[in-house]
């Protein structure tokens, strides 16, 4: 089997309430590429419908506010166990069905079987720690818009990408190398935190990456411990950084630790938390040690 490219979208969050919310992150210098707010007559199953919000700042990766009632009823018992969280990394692929094939072969679980959905195909998997993967394949036209991929707004701000949790690092950075085809950029197992890229990552154009890391601060331990292995964290950096956090402030994040050196990465980070409860790392631009 031909492994497939995966290149990173999206992450998710369960937010009851966006159109809220939602303004903390305009402050901040976001976009909103897409809504689907379309009620009953979009992205519609036997189940329920969608009610969802993309945000992006400055890069390739971006938000999704996803609000009841959601489309499935297994969505609707994740959000009873966990309330607001980020739910789901969405990955692009040329064939979700080779994907489908794929992941499951190595270790997945389904969590939505694959499915045509008219403007996109795909399917939500579990991976082998339990946090959800979904992936779509546009369909003919359907497509949510990209942002310009540059720091973005007075502090040079840029949506990196997303922190998933794990107590097994060196076995989940093997797994997302070797089936999805990842490669580390820049920390280490010894350190506790690696950054993964996917095909396309590019420092100077294309610049997201997902993050595998042990909860090691108070706040991602107590998050662990909420949800299990999870997607812990969303990821910014900043060419100004020491603009860029008072910003966050300004703008209605609320502060969990001011900015200070973290040892793992060697960089200057502070950790926000957004208006619907999950964590936010803002840290200054790196250079890839690769
Ligand atoms: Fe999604």
């Amino acid at each position: 089997m031909t492994a497939p490219t995966y290149y990173l979208h999206h992450v998710c969050i369960y937010d009851g309430e966006p159109r809220t919310n939602m303004w903390t992150w305009l402050k901040w210098y976001h976009a909103i590429p897409q809504y689907y707010w379309g009620g009953e007559e979009f992205h519609l199953t036997d189940q329920g419908h969608v009610d969802y919000t993309f945000l992006a700042c400055g890069s390739a990766f971006q938000v999704q506010l996803e609000a009841p009632p959601f489309q499935f009823e297994y969505e609707r018992n994740w959000a009873e166990r966990h309330g607001s969280g980020l739910n789901h990394v969405c990955w692009i692929v040329d064939s979700a069905k080779a994907s489908y094939d794929h992941l499951l072969a190595n270790g997945c679980k389904p969590a939505q079987e694959y499915t045509e959905f008219g403007v996109y195909n795909g399917f939500v998997a579990k991976d082998p720690e339990g946090r959800w993967i979904e992936i779509m394949e546009y369909v003919g036209d359907f497509k949510t818009p990209d942002v310009e991929f540059r720091p973005f707004g007075i502090p040079g701000l840029q949506m990196f990408g997303v922190t998933q949790f794990t107590n097994d690092l060196a076995g989940q950075v093997d797994w997302y190398c070797a089936v999805m085809d990842l490669r580390p950029i820049h920390g280490s197992v010894e350190s506790g935190i690696v950054y993964l890229a996917d095909r396309d990552y590019d420092a100077a154009s294309r610049n997201v990456a997902m993050i595998l890391a042990e909860p090691t601060s108070a706040a991602e331990l107590v998050e662990y411990e909420k949800h299990g292995a999870l997607i812990g964290a969303i990821d910014y950096q900043a060419v100004d950084f020491d603009r860029a956090y008072p910003d966050a402030l300004a703008a209605g994040f609320a502060e969990v630790s001011a900015p200070a050196l973290d040892a793992r990465t060697g960089l200057n980070t502070a950790v926000l938390r957004e208006p619907s409860g999950n964590l936010i790392n803002l840290r200054e631009v790196f250079t890839p040690n690769e």
